[in-house]
């Protein structure tokens, strides 16, 4: 076993586990948003930032990071949870977030960590970029405006339902995730209609049509139970 400090506390990890899995299992919460257990971890967001105390306060992804013997890993503090907020309202000003009349309000993770951060305004001047809707799905849609790019849709669809039918399109603020190489939703010949992609977004962007504001719940934990149960069988 590894030995480290998070917040001063003395844990133990296996080799190969990341800070974020020690975390967890030493019951220390580091806030997430493209992580999604089942899935694997990306470190894009980079809401899980941690300080690593013996690495001159370097700043590191937790999801991505495996630990290291003798690590002292700041998991919670004052100076993290200001850039986790900062993070946060890049994400916020950058599409168009209004919770109000969202479909996921109140089941947002997004909201979710807005509540947990402090976060009741942005300081960053908001793009408003004006995104198209796609709704030619029978049976969901993506709303561009509300998509934080954390790419779990991408990996839900390859890893799990291995459709391959999301991946990322275009350059910098101008990336989008697109079905099919960026076809509408309804041509996308490689979607299987599972919805899995439904279940991954944190967010109000990939829906099920005909929900009213605050109506869209999710189970993201659906995609762990599924790949749990593949190696049994
Ligand atoms: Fe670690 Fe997104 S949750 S970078």
């Amino acid at each position: 076993m590894i030995r480290l400090q998070i917040d001063g506390r003395p844990v133990e990890a296996r080799p190969g586990q990341t800070i974020l899995q020690a975390a967890h299992q030493a019951g220390i919460r580091i806030p997430t948003l493209c992580f999604l257990e089942g899935l694997s971890p990306v470190g894009s967001c980079r809401i899980c930032l941690v300080e690593i105390e013996n690495w001159n306060g370097k700043l590191v992804p937790a999801c991505v990071t495996e630990v290291e013997e003798g690590l002292r890993v700041v998991a919670n503090s004052p100076r993290l949870r200001e850039l986790r907020r900062r993070v946060l309202e890049l994400l916020f000003a950058e599409r168009n977030h209004i919770c109000a009349i969202c479909v996921s309000s109140g089941h947002c993770e997004l909201q979710d960590l807005a509540c947990e951060l402090g976060m009741d305004s942005v300081r960053f001047p908001y793009r408003f970029p004006g995104l198209a809707v796609d709704a030619s799905h029978r049976k969901f849609l993506i709303d561009h405006n509300r998509c934080v790019l954390c790419g779990r849709c991408v990996r839900a669809c390859s890893e799990v339902e291995g459709a391959v039918t999301w991946g990322f399109a275009g350059r910098a603020v101008h990336t989008q995730v697109a079905p099919d190489l960026g076809v509408p939703w309804v041509e996308a010949e490689s979607c299987t209609e599972c919805g899995k992609c439904v279940q991954a977004c944190p967010v109000g962007a990939i829906v099920e049509r005909g929900k009213a504001t605050a109506e869209q719940e999710k189970r993201p934990q659906v995609l762990v139970e599924i790949t749990e149960r593949r190696p049994r069988g």
